[in-house]
């Protein structure tokens, strides 16, 4: 090694020691013909002193002209502070080094931004610079806890049997309901490789191989659109078992959790995490990955609604909507009209609700809205009572279908805690959302999907309705909710051909179209498959969640932008016209000659 120790490591003990150190210039002060450098690395910041006696003139010069961000050898002797001058805020704040020998090993130019600064780039900034970028404390600190959470995950896994196989990057197109990433083959002209959504299948396949307990750290790539906890390359800590059911997969991620919190964060997790159904879900929160950081829970008032004259009501439940609301707790006094409309355009933006109807619980206990007088007295005192509105409380409703009042009302939930500071940042909400249903019906398709996977199994006791009415037949499916995010999900899959050829079946997949795409599972089902489930967990949204932050890009190093390009390799790029003629391609446009 070119050091002797890092720049965190120096202690009052260490006074009188030679040391050698490395690392980059993040400031340097000039008093007086002697140059004291903070010189920093990924432990910590010594500060270094060059000047008389032990530095000569040359030295002192060479350290005055020295970049910052530069990054340098130095070599001295570990001398206390003088009085007056120790850093409490530094472990090494103690000690400085003081110089005979002062080498510049590589010259910085002058930079964009440094990562001391205390006023952030623009993100486009960041990440061309990202080497840059990850100098800064905070992205060090995103990236050491990301490597800490991958290798306690492992650890779990390996202290219960788990064997880590992995499965191929070029393979065939997975059915996790994404766009697909081509690759073009060279020999094999006009096919393609798709790169893995998720192992699913591969995985699969190892439990029919006898690998009956299966983890692997795998990337993944979905050309989807993307938002703040979406990439369309990241990183899934994914399992699979066999012989197991629904409860064994939780029991085993509910010690995964106990174990990653504990250790990373220090945080006590009680288990069993709490578990909901979907439809419980959606009826109170109105999400299948709801927050449960705080309260604000959905109360339906349909019926009182159809008893009502008031039109947007009335008219709603009759069709068969439904009219359903949140209380806001002694927010009255903190919306002005002015911001209720701000609400209300925001519901209506962005989850295309019709108009927020509002009410404000008044000293007296009555309702006072500007649609109040549309409504008579008994029913308005039946809406608060259905809210349990008190005084200073704002009620806010949407009449609409059940999909626009779960959205919309989710979605004022979130913001609105948000706005009221409701969260604790520190609390890590850890809990299970249980049976989702098995298909969602596309009206624009005007067909089935399958809500997870093609080879989630449907609960046992729902087997019937599988025939008889789709809407209602449930999965034994369960994903793992933190903070009101999706962290991951999983099923116990169908492994007898009857059951999945059904599914295939309501899912439009004719058999031949089965054979194309998934022939070489379907296959391996039938050489004596165990029955088998398992589950994927988004590492990338773990770290963020830990982390306490709310952009995934924070906990990737090289991640893409929100239009999926590297802005610092400039990926993706165009290519030789010779490269494209090798894989048997012609671009329409933007071909480099
Ligand atoms: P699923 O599609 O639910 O399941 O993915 C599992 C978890 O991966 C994370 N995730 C993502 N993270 C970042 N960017 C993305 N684009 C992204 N997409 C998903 C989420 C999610 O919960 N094969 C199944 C798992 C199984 O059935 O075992 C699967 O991939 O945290
Ligand atoms: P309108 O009669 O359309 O002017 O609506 C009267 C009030 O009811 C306005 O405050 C609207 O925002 C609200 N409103 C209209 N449609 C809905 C709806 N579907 N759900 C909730 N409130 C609504």
């Amino acid at each position: 090694m070119l050091r002797t120790h890092t720049c965190g490591e120096l202690r009052k003990t260490d006074v009188g020691t030679e040391v050698t150190l490395c690392g980059w210039v993040e400031s340097k002060r000039d008093h007086g013909g002697a140059v004291f450098i903070d010189l920093r690395d990924r432990y910590g910041l010594t500060q270094v002193v060059v000047g008389p006696p032990e530095s000569n003139a040359d030295q002192i010069d060479e350290a005055g002209r020295v970049p910052s961000e530069s990054v340098i050898l130095i070599k001295g002797t570990v001398t206390n502070r003088l009085e007056g001058k120790v850093n409490d805020k530094l472990s090494t704040g103690e000690i400085e080094v003081r110089t005979v020998h002062f080498e510049v090993l590589n010259v910085c130019q002058t930079p964009p931004f440094t990562p001391s600064q205390s006023d952030l780039p623009g993100e486009d900034l960041r990440l061309k610079y990202r080497f840059l970028d990850l100098r800064r404390s905070s992205m060090q600190r995103s990236m050491i806890l990301r490597s800490q959470i991958v290798k306690s995950m492992r650890d779990y896994f390996e202290t219960h049997d788990f064997i880590d196989v992995e499965t191929p990057i070029l393979g065939r197109s997975t059915p996790e309901g994404a766009r697909d990433y081509l690759v073009p083959s060279r020999v094999h002209p006009t096919n393609f490789y798709a790169l893995p959504q998720s192992p699913q299948l591969y995985k699969q396949i190892l439990m029919v191989a006898g690998f009956d307990r299966y983890v692997q750290v795998a990337r993944c790539f979905r050309d989807e659109d993307l938002r703040a906890d979406r990439q369309p390359e990241f990183t899934q800590l994914d399992v699979e078992m066999s012989f197991v059911d629904s409860e064994d997969v939780v029991g085993l991620i509910d010690g995964l959790v106990v174990k990653v919190a504990k250790e990373v964060l220090g945080k006590e997790i009680k288990t069993p995490l709490p578990r909901m159904t979907y439809e419980e879900a959606m009826r109170r929160f109105g999400s299948d990955a709801p927050d449960l950081r705080f309260g604000m829970e959905i109360v339906d008032v349909t019926s009182v609604a159809k008893k009502t004259e008031f039109r947007v009501f009335r008219g709603t439940a009759d069709s068969g909507g439904f009219v359903r609301g949140i209380n806001v707790q002694q927010a009255a006094s903190k919306y002005s009209r002015r911001q209720i409309d701000e609400l209300t355009e925001y519901v209506k933006a962005d989850f295309g609700a019709k108009g927020l109807a509002w009410f404000r619980v008044e000293e007296d206990g009555t309702l006072w809205s500007p649609i109040s007088k549309n409504l008579e007295e008994s029913h308005l005192a039946e809406i608060r009572e259905s809210l349990s509105g008190q005084p200073g409380d704002l009620l806010m409703f949407l009449a609409d279908t059940w999909e626009v009042t779960c959205k919309g009302l989710s979605g004022l939930r979130c913001r609105l805690a948000g706005e009221l500071d409701l969260i604790d940042p520190k609390e890590l909400n850890c809990s299970w959302v249980t049976e989702f249903p098995m298909f969602d019906w596309d009206p624009d398709g005007q067909r089935w999907n399958a809500m997870h996977h093609p080879f989630t199994a449907p609960l046992e006791s729902d087997l019937e309705s599988l025939s008889d009415d789709p809407k209602a037949c449930r999965a034994q499916a369960y994903d793992l909710v933190i903070n009101g995010s999706e962290a991951g999900g999983g099923t116990i899959r169908i492994h007898d051909p009857e059951t999945q050829s059904k599914v295939f079946g309501l899912l439009g997949i004719d058999e031949q179209t089965a054979e194309d795409r998934f022939g070489f599972l379907l296959n391996a089902l039938k050489y004596g498959a165990p029955p088998h489930g398992g589950i994927a967990l988004g590492v990338d949204r773990w770290v963020m969640l830990l982390a306490g932050l709310d952009n995934i890009r924070e906990v990737i190093a090289f991640p893409k932008t929100q239009k999926a390009a590297d802005l610092m390799t400039e990926a993706p790029g165009a290519v030789d016209k010779e490269q494209l003629t090798e894989l048997h391609l012609r671009t329409l446009k933007g071909q480099k000659d």
